[in-house]
């Protein structure tokens, strides 16, 4: 039989738009204050792209910097994917567009679209590729402008999701390291509950549309909660049963960063303690795709993850899907 190769995460890289928008300036927008939006979410800033920046140029920002880190020339990368639910455009892909941007000539390009959960789903769908051979490498990017279709009328939502990108390089790493599991998994039975309508095939752009404001997240925040509790739990005990490891032997937790009331239920549940968890969702709020990978690189970059940790990533969102992996770094 063939052997399989060992894949982990050879590059990091990150970016965040300049531009920050607070809890106080949302209070001059809708009728919101300071103290809910940190004591329901844990929220106190967010980053907002430019006006000319689409998620390409945000991708392409965290690019650079993991593909510098893992010491790879873009010439030399097999494959591109990028998850987002924000692409530059309908099609081409944001992953071609990029593509073209990083000179990365000999790569495949793909989008991938799990909301959310999308950077974990890429990963695991990476691992796939180079463990059999395919490729020796991936870059992997999770990059949402979510701020381009935010009802900023909205203070159900509009106080809740930022912009960013974080990406990696995936690629052969010696054996006992890199991914141990995944686990994936999707309810699209709930996808009425996070939605954006407008602009596909069913409902394509018309003045109606947006009149109706069908070209903005539509999310039911309460029923969307219960689903990421339920399934932070579940999806982080099989991770760590796929991956024969208990609970105890994590080191570093990289929960999606949506709403901190969320990341600490799963925290309870693991026993775990707070520097055994990523938090960063009060400066950047819910990046969608971003958020997992802003998280797992911030970590590195301030020195918290060390040769040999064991780290648990896990995500929820739109579809609804969810998203775990272990790996050893
Ligand atoms: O990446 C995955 C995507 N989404 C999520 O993970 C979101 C999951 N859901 C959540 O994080 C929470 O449900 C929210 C933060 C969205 C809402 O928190 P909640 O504790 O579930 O609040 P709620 O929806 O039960 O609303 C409580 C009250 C409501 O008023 P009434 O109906 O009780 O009078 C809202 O109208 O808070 C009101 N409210 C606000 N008040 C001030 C809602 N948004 C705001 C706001 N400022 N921005």
């Amino acid at each position: 039989m063939m052997k399989l190769r060992s894949v982990g995460i050879i590059g990091t890289g990150k970016y965040v738009p300049e531009r920050v928008l607070t809890n106080a300036e949302l209070e001059t927008m809708v009728e919101t204050n300071d103290e809910w939006i940190v004591s329901r979410t844990g929220i106190r800033e967010r980053h907002i792209a430019a006006p000319n920046q689409a998620t390409s140029d945000l991708a392409y920002e965290a690019a650079v910097q993991a593909l510098k880190s893992a010491g790879l020339a873009a010439e030399d990368l097999e494959l591109i994917i990028v998850a987002t639910v924000t692409p530059d455009m309908t099609f081409p892909s944001t992953a071609c567009i990029l593509q073209e941007k990083l000179g990365a000539k000999k790569a495949a390009a793909f989008d991938l679209s799990a909301a959310c959960s999308g950077f974990v789903y890429s990963l695991a769908t990476a691992k796939g590729f180079i463990q059999t051979g395919m490729y020796n490498n991936a870059l992997i990017i999770g990059a949402d402008a979510l701020s381009r279709i935010t009802d900023y009328t909205d203070r159900n939502t509009c106080v809740l999701f930022g912009d960013g990108a974080g990406a990696v390089v995936v690629g052969e790493v010696p054996e006992g390291r890199g991914f141990l599991s995944f686990d994936l998994g999707a309810e699209g039975a709930g996808g009425e509950l996070l939605k954006l309508e407008g602009g596909g095939s069913r409902c394509p752009a018309s003045e109606e549309t947006v009149r109706d404001g069908k070209h903005f997240i539509y999310m039911n925040g309460r029923e969307v909660f219960k689903f990421a509790v339920r399934v932070m739990g579940t999806a982080t005990e099989e991770v760590l049963r796929k991956a024969g490891k208990d609970k105890s032997e994590i080191d570093l937790f990289v929960p999606h960063q949506a709403n901190i009331r969320i990341i600490q239920s799963a925290m309870q549940r693991l026993d775990l303690p707070e520097e055994k968890c990523v938090i960063n969702v009060d400066k950047y709020a819910n990046t969608s795709a971003a958020s997992i990978p802003l998280a797992l690189v911030e970590a590195v970059e301030e020195g918290r993850v060390k040769e040999g940790d064991t780290l648990l990533l896990v995500g929820f969102g739109g579809g609804l899907t969810w998203g775990a992996s272990v790996l050893v770094w």
